[in-house]
């Protein structure tokens, strides 16, 4: 196995290891407002199903996710690489996911190349041996570190594939972040030649004609990853201003901006997408994870809720956490007719007028000009 040369000259400046422990703090204050106003899970409902033709002892949710069987059509969504705290968390994260039987997604291994002694947090085979875990790194970085080491990297952790983050909207709002996201589907259609990857944003969501590219490229998933929940900007003003007891957002265009998760995913229904779609992003209760499937999505991942259980309660909280949505959400199959991850995934809805108008619009953005014009 190739062994991945790490560059670690001059990189302290960047003090990525303090920078994500920062992040991780904001995140975690309960105080702080890190999410956006709506995911838009409200603007649909399942229609009850009096005569389920089914019981629940016989619903299931196992799925299967990178190839992989899994237990729930449900994944931990990327988080924490680097932070100080990383290690104690990523290994209790593992151990949730392997009891549970579900994917893990790591956070950005782009510390890696600057801290090398940070590999531990990221070597988990051991302790989930058996499901799906996904790496992370930024599309923007794949342009400085070379496609094939980071794929190298993730064989070296026998990781089963690679989520590459498009943060445009967070790195705009670091006064340190990147400012050129020119050229990036070059690295990711590199990298996907060498491992399986999961294109995904990181709360404002990623629009029909982009999802349609990425999966051209080679993208194995598309994870929408929409606006509703964590919001990347807030983080960032949040960070900026530790000082301060609170944040006034109201001027702040960032606050809300995005596609609304559910909106996203119900623009990308459709047999063109079928299989290849992920939800995150604001994904809170039961309902929203079965919404979620019945949009279309192969598997629906949260991030934020998780991070506080791991913090506060370690893996058993966190195998808590996704236990109690497994039993509600069996139940909302059952109430549905549901047996099955793929009978979910057919469960009638009834979309709101607003919700179908939006879906309308960017499944073909710019309609509107010639209908009103
Ligand atoms: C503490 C924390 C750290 C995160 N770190 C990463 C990361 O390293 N890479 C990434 O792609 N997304 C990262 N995310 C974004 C999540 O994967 C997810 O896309 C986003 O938080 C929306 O999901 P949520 O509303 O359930 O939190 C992070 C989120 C949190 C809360």
């Amino acid at each position: 196995m190739k062994t991945v040369t790490v560059n670690t000259a001059s990189h302290q400046k960047h003090n990525i290891l303090a920078r994500k422990t920062r992040h991780l703090d904001v995140c975690l204050d309960p105080s702080n407002r890190v999410e956006s106003s709506s995911s838009w899970f409200d603007q649909l409902t399942f229609v009850h199903n009096p005569l389920p033709e089914t019981s629940l002892d016989r619903v299931t949710l196992s799925a299967s996710f990178l190839d992989k069987p899994v237990q729930a059509p449900f994944f931990i969504s990327s988080m924490t690489g680097g932070s100080q705290a990383g290690f104690r968390i990523n290994h209790d994260l593992a151990r949730a996911a392997q009891t549970l039987g579900i994917p893990l997604g790591l956070g950005s291994m782009r510390v890696l190349f600057h801290h090398p002694e940070a590999k531990p947090q990221f070597d988990l085979r051991a302790e989930a041996p058996d499901v799906p875990i996904f790496g992370n790194f930024s599309a923007v970085q794949l342009k400085e570190h070379a496609p094939e080491d980071v794929a190298a990297l993730c064989a070296e952790l026998g990781l089963d594939g690679i989520a590459v983050h498009l943060n445009p909207g967070q790195e705009l709002c670091q006064d340190e972040g990147d400012r050129d996201f020119t050229g990036l589907m070059g690295p990711i259609e590199s990298i996907a030649k060498r491992t399986a990857v999961i294109v995904k944003e990181t709360g404002f969501g990623i629009p029909p004609w982009t999802a349609r590219r990425l999966l051209n490229a080679g993208a194995r998933y598309v994870d929408v990853a929409g606006a509703g929940g964590t919001n990347w900007s807030r983080v960032e003003i949040l960070r900026g201003s530790r000082q301060k007891k609170s944040v006034d957002f109201s001027a702040f265009p960032f606050a809300d901006w995005g596609i609304p998760t559910a909106l996203n995913l119900a623009a990308l229904g459709g047999r063109h997408f079928s299989g290849s779609i992920l939800a995150s992003g604001g994904l809170r209760t039961p309902l929203d994870f079965a919404k979620a499937i019945a949009l279309g999505a192969v598997s629906a991942g949260t991030a934020l809720p998780v991070i506080r259980q791991v913090v506060s309660g370690g893996a058993d909280a966190v195998v808590q956490y996704w236990q109690d949505i497994f039993t509600d959400v069996k139940r909302i199959m059952l109430l549905t007719g549901s047996t099955t991850v793929r009978d979910l995934s057919a469960a009638p809805l009834i979309l709101s007028e607003t919700m179908i108008s939006a879906v309308r619009q960017l499944k073909h953005a710019g309609d509107w000009r010639r209908e009103t014009g």
